[in-house]
């Protein structure tokens, strides 16, 4: 019998979707000799019957493309849809296209509909994609490399104008409640200030790193996570998507660190939202490969039936994990995070003194379980 295997990409768009539709898609034919079945629009495909053949002509040349071929959707889900619990609409529509199983990329909103989806009779393969890197029991996700290089590119920019200007420049990431974008595209683009969700920041204590940065002449680059917080502040919400998975999309702390500085600094301050174009571009080659990796992975966990699974990689290899492990998680920036301890190492301010404080404790601990 030859097997039959669904792609679904959801949640929202990153770098290397492509690259894993093909690398699927190429593994099931060759390796497994599998028919495969692209749904589209992520799980709306499922509720709408919407599906396309996939097959090694219409997945040739994808490998360096953003996007999704299938495209996608974050704002579905099937218990809610316009109010109403179709699960049932797409447990008929699964049977219907007679599939074996479903290989979904995403982030962990998809991973739980579909752990939910699975206690209802289908089969999934998740693969972990989103540019926040925020997915628990995996060191990575694609899409996230590649976002960094984009904010690495913008700092770059936005470093000469303001050298030239003399201007304090405030760069905000996405990431939603996790700083990983921030954190690594801050220290990659020797930002001076970085401030993440996992660290509520005082006011004055960035106000103190600007300062002494500027008695030299030298205004200072501050990266913010889209959901960082000003201690004893709440997120800056920049809308409520109703009936989504997630309702509430961050946005806007940015701007409204820049009024609360210039209450207090005569410097100029500007600010970028880098917003979307962190998640389109061109796939760096790191996340080609990575995507690679783990959607050849996810054609060998179908090809053995081991179902109801997310394929993760940790210290460097690859493994599998029961998708309910992931569901409804989110994996933040620890205190014991290499690249965070480097960042204070460096003297690079997160605007927490306690954090700062936390450094020698933290190498101490480090040196004795060594
Ligand atoms: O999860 C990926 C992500 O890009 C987040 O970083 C961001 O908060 C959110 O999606 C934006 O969602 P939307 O595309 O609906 O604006």
């Amino acid at each position: 019998m030859v097997m039959k295997i669904g792609v679904l990409t959801g949640g929202g768009d990153c770098s290397g979707l492509n690259a894993a539709i093909r690398a699927i898609t190429k593994s099931l034919i060759h390796e497994f000799g599998a028919e495969v079945i692209g749904i589209e629009k992520g799980i709306l495909g499922l509720l709408e019957n919407k599906t396309k053949p996939l097959n090694l002509a219409s997945v040739s040349g994808l490998i360096d493309k953003g996007g999704t071929l299938l495209k996608t959707c974050n704002n579905v889900s099937p218990f809610n849809y316009h109010g109403n619990d179709c699960s049932q609409l797409v447990v008929d529509n699964y049977k219907a296209l007679q599939l074996d199983g479903i290989i979904v990329m995403g982030g962990d909103g998809t991973m739980s509909m579909c752990h939910e989806l699975s206690q209802l009779g289908l089969n999934f393969v998740g693969v972990p994609k989103t540019i926040d890197n925020d997915l628990v029991n995996t060191d990575r996700t694609f899409g996230f490399e590649t976002a960094v290089g984009v904010v690495v590119d913008a700092i770059d920019r936005l470093k000469t104008t303001s050298y030239s200007h003399n201007r304090i420049m405030i760069i905000e990431t996405m990431g939603r409640y996790a700083g990983w974008i921030a954190l690594h595209a801050g220290l990659a683009g020797a930002a001076d200030v970085i401030l993440l969700p996992e660290y509520p920041y005082e006011l004055d204590t960035v106000i103190s790193a600007i300062e002494s940065r500027a008695a030299h002449e030298s205004p200072s680059i501050i990266v913010i996570a889209e959901g960082a917080i000003a201690k004893g502040g709440d997120y800056i919400v920049s809308k409520t998507v109703e009936n989504s998975p997630d309702a509430i999309r961050l946005g806007g702390v940015g701007h409204h660190l820049q009024q609360e500085l210039e209450k207090h600094i005569s410097l100029e301050v500007r600010t970028t939202v880098l917003g979307h174009i962190q998640r389109g571009g061109t796939t760096s080659a790191f996340d080609r490969i990575f995507s690679t990796n783990v959607g050849c992975y996810a054609a060998s966990l179908v090809a053995q039936g081991r179902y109801g699974r997310m394929v993760t990689v940790q210290n460097g290899k690859l493994s599998s994990i029961p998708l309910e492990s992931v569901a409804n998680k989110t994996r933040t920036v620890q205190k014991d995070d290499m690249t965070l301890i480097s960042a204070l190492s460096l003297g690079i301010c997160f605007g927490d003194k306690n954090l700062q404080a936390s450094l020698t404790t933290i190498n101490d601990e480090k040196m004795k379980s060594n």
